[in-house]
């Protein structure tokens, strides 16, 4: 009997098998300091816990509206507005009654946009180094990715060149990552603009994936939606996990133009049916409850100042062979350790058992990654800077 062809394409990810080896090390007994994890290590805030009990104990424990409640739409519209609400960011307006549906999470949101688009053997232009799972989902659904390189030397940002040379007449959407999964790279407002100019002039949709987009540590990130102009051929994927430290919530959102809603909105229905209603009412709490916006804001200033810390370890070390470019952006340092000549998964799974410390090879996202390891501060302060330490003690006695 033969299978799905489409998943001989996709390797099992480097990320999980790590993660599997290191719950072995541990469940053997060895101390593993996490660094390998884009989990935050912060608790959901209580009040959103409060407001999901109160929705269970409201009886909403039944199907739910497959679009997503409408209170739910209107505060992810709010939410919008509000981020636009410095006109320096532009102007954001998306309808809930249409432009916007509820998803299970970010992974799932991106999902239903490559659903919602692709047909087989269109291009997707994704740049490299990037979440493997942009690459993965397109293959999936049967596109073709064509890797738009974002050279360490260039800060890990495409330049245009790049993306104009790996256009081809079967190219259909560019997908970017704003602040990006691993670099926590983003962009002055106008390179997205030049982007959705290029993307307009060919035709292009653009694929934004914002769920890094409340951990900045420089000025606060545009939207890709917050060009009214290019709103047609854009769609927002985004979800609640990391801004409020609600990984396990599996909760999310698109925005898109109405057609695009329509073909995700039957995706979903054909697949999920609904995001868990209480699950949604504690997100529409989560995204207009101004208590929780402080604690968003106090969980980014902690990620900050461990983030300041790596860097003051970083400058106390001197001569290593480590570098860091201190991140714009998510919660992750891209280290360099190309200078030890090691290919990164080597490089990781050695760390792992000589110092202790689990890590992500750079090679997980893409050739671009090689020679570099993702190193996590979403973990505690301490974690972090001891993790940090044993990593440069480990290089430097290479
Ligand atoms: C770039 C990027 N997008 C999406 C996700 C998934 O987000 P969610 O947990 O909301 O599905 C991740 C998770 O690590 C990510 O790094």
């Amino acid at each position: 009997m033969e299978l799905n062809d489409q998943f001989e394409l996709i390797r099992q990810s480097s990320t999980v098998a790590l993660a599997d080896r290191i719950l072995m090390l541990k469940a053997s007994g060895r101390k593993i300091i996490p660094l390998h994890v884009g989990d935050p290590d912060f608790a959901t805030p209580s009040a959103i816990v409060d407001a999901a009990f109160r929705a269970l104990k409201d009886g909403l424990t039944h199907y739910g509206p497959s679009r997503g409640f409408l209170d739910l739409r209107n505060a992810i519209a709010s939410k919008f507005s509000r981020d636009t609400s410095d006109p320096k960011c532009g102007t954001m307006a998306y309808d809930p009654e249409s432009e916007i549906l509820v998803t299970h999470g970010g992974i799932h949101a991106y999902y239903l946009a490559i659903q919602a688009i692709l047909n087989p053997g269109d291009e997707v232009l994704i740049s490299d180094p990037s979440w493997a799972t942009h690459t993965n989902m397109v293959k999936q659904f049967r596109g073709k990715v064509v890797h738009v390189p974002a050279l360490a030397e260039n800060g890990f940002l495409p330049t245009f060149d790049s993306w104009k040379n790996a256009l081809t007449s079967r190219t259909t959407a560019m997908v970017i990552n704003f602040p990006g999964n691993p670099t926590g790279v983003y962009p002055s407002r106008e390179y997205l603009q030049q982007l959705h100019s290029l993307a307009g002039e060919f035709g292009l949709w653009v694929i934004s994936d914002e769920v890094y987009e409340n951990l900045f540590f420089e000025e606060k990130p545009v939207s890709a939606g917050a060009f009214p102009d290019a709103k047609g051929h854009t769609i927002l994927v985004n979800s609640l996990s990391k801004t409020y430290a609600m990984t396990g919530w599996r909760v999310g959102y698109m925005a898109a133009p109405q057609r695009v809603i329509e073909n995700a909105l039957k995706a979903a229905q054909n697949s999920i049916t609904c995001v868990a209603p209480f699950i949604q009412k504690a997100a529409a709490f989560a995204l207009s409850d101004d208590g929780v916006q402080v604690e968003a804001a106090a969980m980014r200033s902690a990620y900050a100042c461990r983030r300041e810390k790596v860097i003051q370890i970083f400058h106390d070390y001197g001569d290593s062979p480590v570098h860091i470019l201190p991140p714009k952006g998510a919660f992750y340092f891209f280290i360099n350790l190309r200078a030890l000549k090691i290919p990164s998964q080597e490089i990781c799974d050695r760390i792992l058992d000589e110092a202790g410390v689990g890590l992500t090879p750079g090679s997980a996202f893409g050739k671009q990654g090689e020679g570099f390891a993702r190193m996590t501060i979403a973990a505690s302060d301490a974690d972090v800077s001891v993790g940090f330490k044993s990593i440069l003690d480990w290089a430097g006695r290479r």
